[in-house]
């Protein structure tokens, strides 16, 4: 990596009493870049994430932001420093509009320059403005991704971590999502994703780290990591 790493793990261990499950994890993302975490069912993808927004605790190593330890800071203190993380799963609330979701992610963020980014969200993804009113829980599970990836947005952060933003969608849903998130690549905004699905998340990545049962294979540029992450797929 040549710029300074916007984000940088050192040597970070997860356990969750006697489960260790993420083993001295070494990982960076620079600004504006897309890095990919691949990994099977269970290989830590979501521990890491959860490491990095500070809703699990590292029990070993540093998590660096801008070169600070953030590693004690609380979640709330990471999200306004500029980093999100649109969880597993799409949980957007169901019975709230589209438009409510989409301001309830501008909670804790900097106020200046809050309608700019509301207003830069409804006018690149369309479907946040065809379906304001509707209640998220009514839309397909494509479009409920894409609404999620927006509330995440909505506080304009400068690393956005998506977990798992394909699992579950058809391949129509896939393509949208990832025409989605590059609109977030264009922005600038720096991107950590994590897939068991290598062969799209890849599309949309500079590099990325294969995960395996809580060990890192393999790091490099997509090149270097495609073959061993498309076998994961298949684990
Ligand atoms: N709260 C928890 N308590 C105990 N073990 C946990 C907890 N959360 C995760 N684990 C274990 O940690 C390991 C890694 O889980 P994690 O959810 O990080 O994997 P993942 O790569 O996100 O998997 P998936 O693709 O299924 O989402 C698994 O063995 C899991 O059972
Ligand atoms: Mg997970």
């Amino acid at each position: 990596m040549t710029a300074e790493p916007l984000l940088q793990l050192t040597g970070v261990d997860v356990r969750y009493g006697g489960v260790h499950a993420v083993h001295g994890l070494d990982l960076a993302v620079a600004p504006g870049e897309t890095a990919v975490l691949i990994g099977a069912n269970g290989a830590g993808k979501s521990s890491v994430l959860h490491t990095i927004i500070g809703t699990v605790r590292a029990a070993a190593g540093r998590v660096l932001y801008r070169g600070e330890d953030i590693s004690r800071y609380s979640t709330n203190h990471r999200a306004r420093h500029g980093i999100r993380l649109s969880p597993e799963g799409r949980r957007v609330f169901a019975t709230l509009s589209v438009e409510d979701n989409v301001l309830s992610g501008c909670h804790g963020s900097r106020r200046d320059g809050r309608k700019e980014t509301v207003d830069w969200l409804f006018s690149t993804f369309p479907l946040l403005a065809q379906r304001r009113r509707q209640p998220a829980g009514t839309l397909s599970g494509g479009q409920q991704q894409i609404v999620a990836i927006a509330r995440a947005l909505a506080a304009a952060p400068d690393l956005l971590l998506l977990d798992e933003p394909f699992l579950g969608l058809s391949p129509i849903a896939i393509r949208d999502t990832s025409a989605a998130i590059r609109q977030v690549q264009q922005r600038g905004t720096a991107i950590l994703l994590s897939e068991q699905m290598a062969r799209p998340a890849l599309k949309l990545a500079d590099r990325g780290y294969v995960l395996r049962t809580g060990t890192l294979r393999r790091s490099g540029t997509v090149a270097e990591i495609r073959d061993l992450a498309l076998a994961e797929d298949y684990l």
